[in-house]
């Protein structure tokens, strides 16, 4: 990537989950019965097994970063191209914001969110509905059901990926979509402008290591592809993105979704046009969120340590000296026409591929048509691409 050399610009974003339902919304006690730590809220189904917040705080987060995915895959909700679903399944939902607007785009399918926390609002589409529960658990929707199952950002929530991804083949229908979108938290930096001391480089490691320690890791991006071809899955389809920590990039819809990562962890009642004014008071509040329970709760530091750090985190993070970079994907993989054949010798009397020879390969169109088509590149999809501009 380029670094602008530029310090002055505008962000275009105007996000805002007013229009949101509030965590307060359900009446379901058992689950909002939220336990409370370093001053942020948890959930309550199933304590303590997924260690981010599931706050207001932390429910802006997730809708600004529904902003930020979408610029990332061109306006899209999904790449993969799945056509006239009538059910679609989204894990871990968060604040259900992606099932909504799925629900929106395709009225004739029904769209169920599943989540730890009834943290998503009561007044949507008809065809909108969300469940508690925790997808690692038996899978009660029966076999050959959905047309999608969605999941993303579930990184540090999921400690078996084989066993997930064989539950979503077994739920999806013969020619269903799995579309996976995920990221990792380490730093990558491609011109050495990052020193390998920088705390925010050590902040992704640490969590990489405390995830990994508990038992839910956060796998390198392309292992999406491996994991979803060792399920069954097959036409799998693998986009790497890059995510800057900040506006640094001089392409500009890098440079937004820089900006946006930025934003991604602050309270929006700091108004975006304020950003340049408030961004460094407030960058904190958000990386909080992610910090204070693994770091405390796992690597055993004491709360002013964890303050002093994310001190340093905050601020490497403003420096647009510094070129660093996340990675994320979207995979996306269908379940075959024809099931696998059983065994070699059966393999052996069949000519090709009889499992994936009867689905044709997906097709990339144009942006903003929810259909196959790499975010960024104006190429056509193959099984994998990644992003440098
Ligand atoms: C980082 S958020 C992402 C939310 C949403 N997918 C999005 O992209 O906006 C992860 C969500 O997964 C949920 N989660 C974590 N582990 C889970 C589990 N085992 N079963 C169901 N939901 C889970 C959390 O409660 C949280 O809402």
């Amino acid at each position: 990537m380029e670094a602008d050399d530029h310090d002055e610009h505008d962000s275009t974003f105007g996000g805002s989950r007013a229009s949101l339902a509030s965590s307060s919304t359900s009446l379901r006690s058992a689950v909002t019965r939220y336990q409370y730590e370093h001053g942020r809220r948890y959930h309550a189904y199933q304590a303590g097994i997924y260690l981010f917040p599931n706050d207001e705080q932390e429910l802006n987060r997730m809708d600004i970063e529904h902003h930020n995915q979408r610029l990332q895959m061109n306006g899209n909700l999904h790449l993969c191209p799945v056509q006239d679903p009538t059910d679609i399944l989204d894990l871990g939902t968060g604040t259900g914001i992606w099932c909504i607007d799925m629900a929106e785009k395709y009225p004739g399918a029904q769209v169920i969110g599943t989540d730890l926390s009834p943290i998503q609002p009561d007044w949507v589409p008809p065809n909108c509905r969300f469940e508690v529960d925790n997808f690692e658990l038996d899978w009660t929707y029966g076999d050959n059901r959905f047309d999608l199952i969605h999941h993303r950002h579930l990184i540090g929530s999921i400690s078996n990926h084989a066993s997930l991804y064989k539950a979503a083949y077994n739920a999806l229908k013969p020619g269903g979509w799995i579309e996976v979108v995920e990221m990792e938290a380490k730093l990558y930096c491609d011109d050495g402008s990052v020193p390998e001391t920088s705390a925010l480089k050590r902040w992704g490691e640490y969590i990489h290591e405390i995830f990994a320690r508990s038992g839910r890791p956060f796998i390198p991006v392309q292992e999406y592809k491996t994991q979803l071809e060792s399920a069954g899955f097959a036409n799998v389809q693998y986009v790497e993105m890059k995510r800057p920590t900040n506006d640094w990039p001089k392409n500009p819809q890098l440079k937004e979704i820089g900006r946006v990562s930025i934003h991604a962890i602050i309270p929006t009642f700091v108004h975006l046009t304020d950003f340049k004014q408030y961004c460094a008071l407030n960058f904190l509040e958000g990386l909080e969120g992610f910090t204070v329970k693994p770091f405390i709760g796992v690597l055993g530091w004491s709360p002013p340590e964890v303050q002093v750090f994310l001190a340093q985190v905050r601020s490497e993070s403003l420096k647009r000296s510094m070129h660093g970079y996340m990675k994320s994907c979207v995979c996306y993989a269908q379940k075959p026409l024809v099931p696998p054949q059983p065994s070699y010798s059966q393999a052996e009397a069949t000519s090709g591929d009889a499992s994936t020879a009867s689905i044709p390969a997906p097709v990339s169109l144009a942006a903003g048509t929810d259909s196959a088509g790499p975010p960024f590149l104006d190429t056509p999809a193959t099984s994998t691409k990644s992003q440098d501009v």
